[in-house]
């Protein structure tokens, strides 16, 4: 891609729901700052100058658009002069990357570590006695997931349920199917608040509060709903006003269910996606993202299915027209199956050079209703003639059975609504 980028001022990344501190945002809010080691830039860097036949490049439609590499080179003075930085070389380089929650009224967000195994061959002894213990009292080593964090935007109070990281570090497999409650509600559920005030817990616990948006999200204690309460309707909840439990969700029911299945066929292609590949993954997430906004949500929904079927249409014609000019009459097959975000947005992004603006408004007119894709390769590598990574299979073998469950459940409310 020929174009320039400009990252103008960065702020901490609005809703960011697990990881390290220091992810970072520009100030349109389209791209993520992300500080990252050598290895995670490695990844990025093969995956984008690799050619078509390259199977890795399959990955790419599951991998955040990667623009490029940043490194602090100095200070700018009041006078306009850039000073060198004493330390700049300790300062890691950070990674420029699409941002998935972008162009999302209302984001709903969740982070899903995969795989069994949580320490990398390089790691101490010490390192791998931790990670090993963390995957065999969580339901990582059983099951190939955590639920790392997650938010879930909910419309009366105006702002977001959050789910911290210690839900997910404490949950037991069989409170794996609560979790997907948490994060795709019915309108009648009751959603237990997680938040605590306690003024002991350290900064890194705290979740960004998204300045842009003015809503605050909550901070991390174990599971254990407070009390059953109304949820007030005040216009937004600040931390001091938190609601106990939350209901009366907006999303409608036939909604989550088409949201429910755009993710199902997602998680499909990946799957067969890193069954062929060789590679494996520690620490890598699942990001999912979905439109929280209950009355934008059914617009994209039908904007989808509109161009899926438009998309439909113009490869069949393609098809009777090959099949027109073939000797034996046989039907010329073309791929039909196009990733649903190829419908909203060019995936490869170098056909078309549009401006800043023109970009800025095609992204936001045409925000497909979920985004689903890998993030975090800080421990991810090649690893030619072992075979696909099994672990990262199993997880989401597992969360496909979690989301179909939940489906299963919507459906029944909704037969017996
Ligand atoms: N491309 C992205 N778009 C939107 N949000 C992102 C993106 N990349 C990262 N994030 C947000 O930042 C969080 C942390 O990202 P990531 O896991 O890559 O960083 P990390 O600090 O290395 O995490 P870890 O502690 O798991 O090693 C994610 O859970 C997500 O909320
Ligand atoms: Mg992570």
């Amino acid at each position: 891609m020929s174009s320039s980028l400009t990252i103008g001022e960065s702020t901490p990344l609005a809703n960011q729901v697990a990881g390290h501190d220091g992810v970072m945002s520009d100030a349109s809010g389209s791209l993520v700052i992300k500080p990252a080691l050598p290895r995670e830039i490695a990844f990025y860097q093969t995956l984008n100058s690799s050619s078509r036949e390259d199977p890795i490049r399959k990955l790419k439609p599951f991998v955040p658009k990667f623009y490029g590499t940043l490194r602090l080179e100095g200070q700018l003075s009041s006078e306009g002069d850039i000073k060198g930085l004493p330390g700049k070389e300790e300062i890691p380089e950070s990674v420029v990357i699409q941002n998935l929650s972008y162009a999302f009224t209302h984001p709903n967000i969740i982070d899903v570590k995969l795989g069994k195994v949580l320490y990398g061959p390089d790691a101490s002894e010490e390192k791998k006695y931790r990670m090993d213990k963390q995957a065999r009292d969580t339901t990582t080593h059983e099951t190939g997931i955590r639920l790392t964090g997650f938010t879930t935007w909910h419309e009366p109070t105006q702002s977001y349920i959050v789910t911290p990281k210690s839900f997910g570090k404490t949950i037991s497999v069989s409170q794996l199917p609560e979790g997907m409650k948490r994060f795709f509600p019915l309108p009648n559920d009751v959603v237990p608040s997680l938040v605590s005030a306690s003024p002991t817990k350290s900064q890194s616990e705290l979740e960004i509060i998204p300045e842009k948006t003015g809503v605050s999200l909550e901070s991390g204690i174990p599971p254990t709903p407070i009390t059953a309460s109304n949820a007030p309707s005040s216009e937004s909840a600040s931390s001091e006003n938190k609601p106990q439990e939350y209901t009366n969700h907006t999303i409608r029911p036939d909604c989550m269910i088409k949201v429910l299945d755009l993710i199902l066929e997602e998680i499909d292609k990946l799957f067969s996606v890193l069954s062929e590949l060789e590679i494996r993954f520690v620490g890598a997430s699942l990001l999912i993202v979905y439109e929280g906004d209950s009355s934008k949500l059914p617009k994209s929904l039908e904007k989808l299915e509109k161009k899926k079927a438009l998309n439909l249409l113009k490869a069949n014609k393609i098809n009777e027209q090959r099949s027109a000019f073939s000797d034996d009459g046989s039907i010329y097959s073309s791929s039909n199956d196009s990733d649903f975000e190829d419908d909203f947005e060019n995936e490869e992004g170098d056909d078309e050079i549009l401006n800043e603006d023109e970009e800025e408004n095609k992204i936001k007119l045409e925000c497909s209703p979920i985004k689903l894709k890998l993030i975090d390769f800080a421990h991810t590598w090649l690893t030619p003639e072992e075979g696909p990574d099994q672990g990262v299979l199993l997880g989401l073998q597992t969360l496909k059975s979690l989301i179909e469950g939940r489906k299963d459940q919507i459906e029944s409310a909704q037969k017996h609504s």
